[in-house]
C-alpha cells in the first residue's frame, strides 16, 4: 500500500513539473514568435531570426545571409541571433511568403518573380530584356515610382519589404546544341519559376514551360524531364546543372534579383536599438551584394569551363538578340494590363536607347 502511495506521489510531482515546463515554454515561445508584435531579447536568449533561401552557400545571395548573420550578430552584441538555412532545407520560395506572414520564419529573400503570385506587379522584372544593367535595376528600385511602389504594396499582406539584393542576368542552359534562333526553343520543356511572365515568354518562342522549385531543376534535367531552363551563372556552377547541360548560351535575357522581405510585425517589435543595428547590417551586405554579385557571377563562367570542357559555349551577337526580343516581345502587351502601364513606362524611362 505504502508503494502505491509512493508511486502516486512521484507521478503527480512529474506532471506538476510537466505542467510548469509547457507554461515557460509557451512564454518563450510567444515572446520569440512575436505574434503580439514584441519582441525581446533576454540575458540568456537572443532573439531569433530565421532566415530561409533555395541557393547554395557559394552564390551571391547564399553568401549575402551568411555576411548579414555575422554583421547583425556582431552589431547587436549578441542580442540578435541569424539562423541561416540555405538549400531549401526549411521552405521552396513558393511557399516561402505564407511562412514569413504566419512569422515561422522571420526573413527571406526570394526571387521577385515569386514575389508576383502574391503581387502581380513584380512582374516587370521578369520582361525579358527590360533592364540593359544590373545599375539600372538599382535606379528602379531607388525611384518612388518604381521601388518605392512595389515595396509599399506589401505592406498590404503583413510583408515588409527591406532591401533589393542582386544576383544577376540569366542565361540558357539546354541539353542539345545551343539556342541561338527563336525557332530552336520549338517543342522543348524549359524550368520556369513560378511566374506567368515567364511561362509566356517561353510560350512565345513554341516552347513549353515547367513551373518547378529550384531544388528540384537538376535531377529533372538529369532525367530529362526538363530539356534546359535558364539561370544565372552562379545558379548553374553551384548547383552543377553545368554537368547535366550540353550547351549554354549568354543570352542575358532576364533579371535575376531578390526581394529581402521580412513580417512586418515582427520587424516593428524589435526594440528601436536592436533594429538600427540590424538595418545596418543590411545596408552593408545590400552594398558588398551591389559590388560583388555580378564579379562572383563572371567567375562562375570560368569554373563552368573548367569543369566541363564539352558544354557548347555561345555568346549571342546583337543582332541574335534582336531576334529574341522580337519573339519575347508579345509578352509586353500580354502583360500591361498586370503590371500597368505606368509602371513599364517609368521602367522604359531609364533605357538608354
Ligand atoms: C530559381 O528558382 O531559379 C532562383 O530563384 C533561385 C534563386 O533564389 O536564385
Amino acid at each position: 500500500m505504502k508503494k502505491w502511495f509512493a508511486l502516486l506521489l512521484t507521478m503527480m510531482l512529474m506532471l506538476a513539473l510537466a505542467a510548469g515546463c509547457g507554461a515557460r515554454s509557451e512564454q518563450t515561445t510567444k515572446k520569440e514568435g512575436s505574434s503580439e508584435g514584441k519582441t525581446e531579447a533576454t540575458d540568456d536568449k537572443p532573439i531569433v531570426i530565421k532566415f530561409s533561401h533555395v541557393v547554395a552557400e557559394n552564390t551571391p545571395k547564399g553568401q549575402a545571409a551568411e555576411m548579414f548573420k555575422e554583421l547583425a550578430e556582431k552589431y547587436t552584441n549578441g542580442k540578435v541571433e541569424v539562423q541561416v538555412f540555405p538549400n531549401s532545407q526549411l521552405y521552396t520560395d513558393e511557399d516561402v511568403l505564407a511562412a514569413i506572414q504566419q512569422n515561422n520564419v522571420q526573413m527571406a529573400a526570394p526571387a521577385t518573380s515569386v514575389v508576383t503570385t502574391l503581387f502581380p506587379e513584380w512582374t516587370i522584372f521578369d520582361f525579358p530584356f527590360v533592364f540593359e544593367d544590373v545599375e539600372a535595376v538599382q535606379a528602379a528600385m531607388e525611384s518612388e515610382e518604381i521601388g518605392g511602389k512595389l515595396f509599399n504594396m506589401l505592406k498590404e499582406q503583413k510583408l515588409l519589404g527591406l532591401a533589393m539584393w542582386d544576383n544577376g542576368f540569366k542565361h540558357m542552359h539546354y541539353s542539345g546544341k545551343a539556342l541561338v534562333k527563336p525557332e530552336d526553343f520549338k517543342g522543348k520543356k524549359f524550368r520556369v519559376m513560378s511566374s506567368k511572365v515567364l511561362e509566356e515568354q517561353f510560350k512565345a518562342v513554341g516552347a513549353n514551360p515547367v513551373p518547378m522549385p529550384f531544388g528540384e531543376v537538376y535531377s529533372a534535367l538529369e532525367q530529362g524531364v526538363i530539356d534546359g531552363g535558364e539561370n544565372t551563372l552562379s545558379n548553374i556552377y553551384s548547383k552543377k546543372m553545368h554537368e547535366v547541360s550540353k550547351s549554354l548560351t549568354l543570352s542575358s535575357h532576364g533579371y535575376l534579383g531578390y526581394a529581402v522581405i521580412t513580417n512586418a510585425e515582427f520587424w516593428e517589435g524589435l526594440p528601436a536599438d536592436v533594429r538600427e543595428q540590424v538595418e545596418k547590417a543590411l545596408d552593408e551586405t545590400t552594398q558588398w551584394v551591389r559590388e560583388n554579385g555580378e564579379k562572383m557571377n563572371k567567375e562562375e563562367l570560368e569554373k563552368i569551363k573548367k569543369e566541363n570542357p564539352d558544354l557548347e559555349i555561345v555568346e549571342l551577337t546583337e543582332e541574335q538578340k534582336k531576334a529574341w526580343m522580337e519573339a519575347f516581345d508579345v509578352v509586353y502587351k500580354d502583360f500591361e494590363d498586370v503590371v500597368g502601364k505606368d509602371l513599364i513606362d517609368a521602367v522604359m524611362k531609364l533605357r538608354k536607347q
